[in-house]
């Protein structure tokens, strides 16, 4: 029986040193160490909440790339212990994932599943741009990409161009290379060599004179022409520099005219494309919530909205958009500037940046346990009114002593008062923590190449 026992014990811990032998402990030898090989690194902090959930999805990660035969080798580092190193790297946020690659090194920003990290690494890891040598291999790719960047035509230095661009932005999609006869019959180019993105069922090439550099203009083009919006898609559209036009709707519940919001906003992103394209990306978002709170202000559901998200302005049609041409006119009136910009990044922006939070996270506070919320508020406003109270119930018989009365009067409600704003600042304190939370989990999408 006891043998039983310890060999049992035995085949868990061999068992557990197999599943762990994946993901390498790292220290501060990996610094000289890690030059030959492609590393995917978890830089992490005992404390962090998102480090611990992120754990067994990165043993996972190291198991499934080992059993894979990938080149890329995993490993995790205790930031706090190893700080040094880590800031060496550019860590800022917990958790940080890196892919190294020599004296390449790329920040992963989306979401933390295993399936996704496991993309990101072989992506990043291959080659920067990959040929594609044959019809079927175009057609290939062709069927698995939404949008596809491809280089077509002989050495040149546009192609040098090309390879560095795709060597810093692989962190966001794919790049590839073909000749000419690899290319559908479909497809006619004006010129050649060229740089072509296809999507949204059809293609079209760089235009070194109207779309600037190579880079920026990958940047703008690699989303679908139309997109389903959420709080972490208008934060990557941000780098595009482009204005960015939705329909707010309700998915859940649509009535005819979120229907028709929705469908005039798909037209114009498909049918005017070449008009708007260079300035404007267009989507829709899924209800009001997320937009409420970027512009502090309540948007009906369905509505139109522009933002601009360089400099948080937004811009609502005059009037109800019903037709094609009206919604023409409001997206005309906001390139041409005529349209009312609301909101922005000023001064009076940012107070009222603070006192919106504050309110909202008092809000929250009330909406998810009411009893605590007037347990926070109540109570001290509780106490003083009853000092309050005390205070004026008290007998006085002498003017001099009425004086003082008032003064007092004035201390409690100057107390009130910094009671008050002590627990909002309290209140906002913890939003702000939560907000940096948030913040770190987007900015862990850095894709910048360090
Ligand atoms: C959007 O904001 C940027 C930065 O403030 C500004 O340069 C640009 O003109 C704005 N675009 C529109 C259409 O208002």
């Amino acid at each position: 029986m006891a043998e039983v026992k310890s060999s049992l014990v035995y085949a868990v811990v061999l068992l557990s040193s197999a599943v762990f032998a994946f993901v390498e402990d790292l220290d501060d030898t990996f610094k000289d160490s890690r030059m030959g090989d492609i590393w995917l690194v978890d830089f992490y902090a005992p404390w962090c909440g998102y480090c611990k959930k992120l754990e067994p999805v990165w043993h996972e990660v190291g198991a499934e790339l080992r059993s894979s035969g990938s080149p890329v080798r995993v490993g995790k580092m205790d930031a706090t212990a190893y700080s040094g190193v880590a800031s060496e790297f550019g860590v800022r946020g917990y958790p940080t994932i890196k892919l190294l690659k020599g004296e390449l090194s790329y920040n992963y920003k989306g979401p933390r599943t295993k399936d996704d990290i496991i993309e990101f690494a072989n992506r990043v890891a291959g080659p920067a741009v990959r040929p594609l040598p044959s019809k079927q291999m175009f057609e290939h790719v062709m069927g698995r990409h939404d949008v596809l960047f491809v280089y077509i035509g002989g050495d040149s230095p546009l192609k040098e161009k090309y390879i560095k661009v795709a060597s810093e932005l692989i962190v966001h999609t794919y790049f590839f290379s073909a000749s000419e006869d690899v290319l559908p019959k479909a497809v006619t180019l004006n010129e050649l060599p060229a740089v072509v993105v296809f999507k949204d069922g059809t293609h079209f090439s760089y235009d070194e004179y109207q779309d600037g550099s190579l880079s920026s203009w990958v940047n703008k083009e690699r989303f679908l022409g139309y997109l389903q919006i959420d709080g972490f898609t208008l934060y990557e559209l941000g780098e595009t520099g482009k204005l960015v036009a939705m329909a707010v709707v309700d998915e859940k519940n649509p009535t005819e005219e979120s229907i028709r919001l929705k469908t005039l906003i798909q037209r114009v992103a498909t049918e005017y494309r070449d008009h708007y394209n260079r300035d404007f990306q267009f989507g829709h978002m899924d209800g009001n919530d997320y937009i409420n709170g970027l512009i502090m202000s309540e948007v009906a559901v369905p509505s139109i909205i522009v933002l601009n998200t360089s400099s948080e302005q937004y811009f609502l049609p005059g009037e109800p958009v019903e037709t094609m041409d009206q919604l023409l006119h409001f997206i005309n009136s906001v390139l041409d500037g005529t349209a009312q910009a609301q909101g922005g990044d000023g001064f009076f922006q940012r107070v009222k940046r603070v006192a919106y939070d504050a309110k909202s996270t008092v809000m929250s506070v009330f909406r998810s346990s009411p009893l605590l919320g007037c347990f926070l508020f109540g109570l001290p406003l509780g106490v003083i009114s009853l000092m309050c109270y005390g205070i004026c119930t008290a007998e006085s018989d002498e003017g001099a002593e009425d004086l003082e009365l008032l003064k007092r009067e004035g201390l409690t409600d100057e107390d009130e008062d910094d009671e008050g704003q002590r627990q909002a600042r309290e209140l906002e304190l913890s939003g702000e923590q939560e907000k940096e939370d948030d913040q770190e989990e987007k900015s862990s999408v850095d894709k910048k190449v360090d």
